[in-house]
């Protein structure tokens, strides 16, 4: 009896619309690990045998930076490290990669998240639209982001998107 009070509970709070389907709330607890659990375990089981075939040279690094300005900096910014107004706008938030980057993760984490994108948050998937070896080139170049030769440097420091005001943004709480 209790199980079925519950269940006809659930239901009628997601038909009366007490589930909230708005993106500019703070997701629920619950969400949030689901989403970073999920995410966790998932990596651990699918990337660990994913080795970078690329080497880290300016080729690869100038051509991993065409790719992230045409199809990430939208999301996740420039090399001024701030949130873009998709990035902000999104539930959960997209990180602004140029501030709070991914160097320290293994190549082949960047590599799986890119390819299959991340249930639950806005991150697409990108294993169908981009080849591997474009895959590959954006994984090194977030991988060198913070250590890059100066052509590639350049070219990074050249790509602009614009970001939200500080005004908007959280005074302490990071933007995660
Ligand atoms: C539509 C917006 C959007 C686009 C476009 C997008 N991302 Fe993301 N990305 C996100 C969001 C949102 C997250 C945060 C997921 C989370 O909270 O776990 C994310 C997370 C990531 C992460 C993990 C960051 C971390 O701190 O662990 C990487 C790496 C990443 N994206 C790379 C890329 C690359 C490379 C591209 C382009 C090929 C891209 N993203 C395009 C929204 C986007």
């Amino acid at each position: 009896m209790t199980i079925l009070v519950a269940v006809v509970l659930a239901y009628a709070g997601v038909e009366l619309g007490f589930v909230q389907a708005n993106a500019d709330a703070r997701p629920g607890f619950l969400e949030r690990w689901l989403a970073r659990t999920s995410l966790q375990a998932t990596l651990a089981r699918q990337s660990r045998n994913l080795t970078n075939p690329l080497p880290d040279d300016s080729q690869t690094l100038l051509a991993g930076i065409k790719i992230y300005g045409e199809n990430c900096a939208f999301c996740h910014g420039d090399a001024r490290g701030r949130p873009t107004f998709a990035g902000f706008g999104l539930y959960q938030h997209a990180p602004a990669l140029g501030g709070h980057g991914v160097e320290d993760d293994p190549d082949g984490e960047t590599y799986w998240k890119v390819t299959h994108g991340i249930r639950l948050t806005g991150m697409p998937s990108f294993g169908r639209t981009l080849s591997d070896t474009e895959r590959w080139q954006v994984t090194t170049f977030l991988k060198h982001m913070d250590a890059l030769p100066p052509v590639a440097e350049r070219a990074w420091k050249q790509l602009s998107v614009r970001s939200v005001p500080s005004s908007l943004l959280p005074k302490r709480a990071p933007l995660r």
